[in-house]
């Protein structure tokens, strides 16, 4: 795992689009993305709009994955994930309506909704670059706390304090965010060639602390990423503030190449 550290949301978003359209070129154009939501990735999303309304990000031959969904939200609920993706980049960008995925949580059978997204992952020949964000519970995706780390995609229970930190979108109130979603499982997520956490926000010190320096535990889903050989975790000053390898992440910063060349 590497650790790279910007000093606002701003700089960390620009950073990320320039990973992102990195994958898109390594696969000449063709790349496999998983895609996150949440409020973190609005100002990812913006970049990779601005990139492409410069025209020099074309997503024609792009295809992708979303994490999850929730259950029981029609597609066009403007608070279901489907609708959150067209509003932020689907609608914005040229990835053609065919090359994009997302979970179905109006599925009558959620556990063959759940195998028939694994295969469509797999058909594709899997995800070159998951884009994650990090829950308050250490989820990623909606894996909360003792998802197991062979999980899959499957229909699972949130967690009260993330039904309440996703409450916004639903005027606020805990009780009317589902209690249901459907998300990829921790064991699909670490499938990916290449995953990329993006955290900001003074909110997220703590859990991102214990998520990269703690030990390994499924009380922390996002521990599990440690599994994973090449995982890049993007933060801001603000969500870094708990670290305590600061002065490692410094020397990583100046001295590896890959590093050292990321745009700030
Ligand atoms: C939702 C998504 C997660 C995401 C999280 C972060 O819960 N299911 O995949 O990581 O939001 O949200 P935010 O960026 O708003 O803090």
């Amino acid at each position: 795992m590497k650790l790279v550290i910007r000093p606002d949301a701003e700089s960390t978003a620009r950073t990320a689009a320039h990973l992102v359209a990195q994958a898109i070129a390594g696969r000449g154009g063709a790349g496999v993305l998983g895609f996150a939501t949440g409020r973190t990735m609005e100002r990812i999303y913006r970049a990779l709009v601005g990139r492409h309304e410069a025209g020099t990000l074309d997503f024609a031959a792009v295809r992708s994955f979303n994490l999850d969904e929730y259950v029981g939200l029609p597609t066009a609920d403007p608070r279901s994930y489907h609708s959150y993706m067209r509003q932020h980049l689907f609608g914005r960008v040229n990835l053609a309506s065919d090359h994009v995925h997302v979970p179905d949580g109006m599925a009558a059978d959620l556990a063959a909704e759940s195998r028939r997204y694994e295969a469509a992952i797999s058909a594709a020949g899997g995800i070159d670059l998951q884009v994650l964000g990090l829950g308050e519970t250490g989820h990623i995706g909606f894996n909360e706390p003792l998802s197991s780390f062979a999980s899959r995609t499957r229909a699972v229970t949130l967690t009260p304090r993330t039904r309440r930190q996703n409450a916004a979108m639903f005027g606020g109130e805990l009780d009317r965010v589902p209690p249901r979603a459907i998300t990829m499982g921790v064991a699909t997520i670490l499938e990916a060639r290449r995953l990329l956490l993006i955290v900001t926000g003074a909110a997220k010190a703590e859990i991102l602390a214990r998520a990269v320096e703690g030990p390994l535990t499924a009380s922390v889903p996002a521990t599990a990423l440690h599994l994973h050989p090449d995982v890049l975790v993007l933060a801001d000053e603000a969500a870094a503030s708990a670290l305590s390898h600061r002065d490692a992440y410094a020397s990583i910063a100046r001295h590896d190449p890959e590093i050292a060349e990321l745009p700030a």
